[in-house]
């Protein structure tokens, strides 16, 4: 099916008491895991991309290969942008057709934070793309950012900065951190219970790579909707390519070795979606013959009637798209948008 957004398959996982998982793709072939992963378990699925991962193709090739490999497929998948470290990375997404968002203003004071956030839901919403936001910090190295970590996220914040920035979720810190533990994280969940009695958003759990199981099963008793998996993803492909090029060093297709990392990522995302509780979750789309629309009212209604939207203006500082802009009427265009299977020409 066509790529779909990521908020109600977040909003379904909120209210059904399990988590969506959220998995970093840094290729082709961790894309076709991912999808494929999600096809074989009948779960919804969201596959992430750093802006160091944008950097290093372009959005519109990883939402390309997505969306190629989703209309094959009939699991529900979204394509996120994993913190957006400013509005012009996030306008950059936007353009490309990502279908969801985040914007990570977590190492701004509350205000900066809520500001940015607030742009970059101005920019989203009309485009009926969802925005996820970050308060408190999850610790640890993820893609060219490292922080100390250890900011869990005050509640009374939390409330005050979901209702005055429009975030569809909100990323919080309870003290788990990108990367690899050196020592165990000190999680706090009674704080996760707190704040899914006090905040009507689904809330995300970052650097779950590398938690016991237990511990990623417990967050999502308690009400983690979204969990996001990267390092161990990247270990597993990287340590199947290696392997698989030191035990056929005269080998040099690199499709050999890239199909080694394939199925590993492959096999580490079923057990993800597994423990995170999705597995089952989108069965019904599979008795369907096609065309099913279930998880995709808004964003696709939106795109497949080619709506007219505003132009997303990056600018080193600020990039806007929204009808807050002040931008003139005459400012908007339509964009080339996602309907589904991209044709490919034959010539
Ligand atoms: P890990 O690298 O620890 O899995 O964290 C992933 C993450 O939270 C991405 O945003």
């Amino acid at each position: 099916m066509s790529l779909t957004t990521s908020l109600d398959m977040l909003r379904d996982a909120m209210e059904g008491g399990y988590a969506v998982g959220a998995f970093n793709a840094e290729n082709m072939e961790m894309v076709q895991a991912i999808l494929s992963a999600a096809e074989e378990a009948r779960a919804p699925v969201i596959i992430q991309t750093t802006p160091g991962t944008i950097r290093h193709a372009q959005p519109a090739v990883f939402l390309g290969m997505a969306a190629a490999v989703a209309g094959t497929l009939r699991a529900p998948a979204a394509v996120h942008l994993d913190h957006g470290d400013s509005l012009a990375i996030v306008a950059r997404a936007l353009r490309a057709g990502y279908t969801s968002i985040m914007i990570d203003g977590s190492r701004e004071p509350l205000e900066g934070n809520m500001a940015v956030t607030r742009q970059a839901v101005e920019m989203c919403s009309p485009c009926g793309v969802p925005v996820e936001g970050e308060l408190g910090r999850v610790g640890g190295k993820e893609d060219d950012m490292e922080d100390s970590g250890g900011g869990y996220t005050d509640p009374d914040e939390a409330e005050a900065f979901v209702a005055g920035t429009g975030v569809s979720f909100l990323a919080v810190g309870v003290g788990t951190a990108h990367g690899i533990y050196k020592d165990e994280p000190k999680l706090n969940t009674d704080l996760i219970k707190v704040l899914r009695a006090r905040i009507p958003v689904p809330l995300v759990l970052h650097g779950a790579s590398g938690l016991p199981d237990e511990v990623v099963r417990k967050c999502v008793r308690l009400g983690m909707a979204k969990v996001n998996f990267a390092t161990e993803l990247r270990m597993a492909y990287t340590g199947a390519v290696r392997h698989s090029v030191m035990s056929s060093p005269d080998a040099f297709d690199p499709k050999l070795y890239s199909r080694a990392g394939r199925e590993a990522v492959r096999n580490l995302v079923l057990d993800k979606i597994r423990l995170c509780g999705s597995e089952g979750r989108a069965s019904h789309l599979f008795s369907r013959k096609e065309g099913a629309r279930w998880w995709m009212p808004q964003y696709f209604t939106h795109v497949r009637t080619s709506v007219t939207r505003r132009s997303p203006r990056p600018s080193p500082g600020r990039a806007r798209c929204s009808s807050g802009s002040g931008q003139p009427a005459s400012a908007a265009r339509t964009f080339p948008v996602w309907t589904g299977t991209p044709r490919i020409s034959s010539r």
